[in-house]
């Protein structure tokens, strides 16, 4: 499998890795220590949590805030099966919108927007 150091029993899908902006690169190394043990490597999910490469959360329908929301208060589950997101401590506002700019690039590079 794989060999990704992060996620358990992903990816649930395929994720194609575009060359990051200064930004983007930052937000995969938050992401990476803060999200990915549920989102898994690369956002492609994993046995606990869902993909954010995802049509379900394309820009319109999952803009930033969702993001800012998730990470501050945590998620009930409604989309998926995995459970709530709990909320995530130690991550700032500004951590989140380099998270969020990494998520966006991957999304572009993969045909989600
Ligand atoms: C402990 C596991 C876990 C961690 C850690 C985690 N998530 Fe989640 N997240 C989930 C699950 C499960 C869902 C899906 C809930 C559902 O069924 O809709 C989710 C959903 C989301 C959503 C969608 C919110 C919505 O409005 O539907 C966003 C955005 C998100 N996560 C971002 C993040 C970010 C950013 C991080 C890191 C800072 C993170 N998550 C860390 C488990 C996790």
């Amino acid at each position: 499998m794989g060999g990704q150091a992060a996620g358990r029993g992903g990816p649930i899908v395929e994720v194609s890795v575009p060359e990051f902006s200064p930004n983007g690169r930052a937000g995969e190394i938050l992401f990476n220590v803060n999200c990915s043990s549920c989102h898994g490597a690369n956002a492609a999910g994993s046995e606990v949590g869902p993909p954010l490469i995802h049509p379900i959360y394309e820009p319109s329908h999952h803009g930033d805030p969702a993001f800012y929301r998730a990470t501050l208060m945590g998620v009930q589950a409604h989309h998926w099966r995995f459970g709530n997101m709990p909320a995530v401590e130690g991550v700032s506002e500004q951590d989140v919108d380099m998270i969020v700019r990494y998520v966006r690039e991957l999304q572009r590079a993969n045909g989600i927007f």
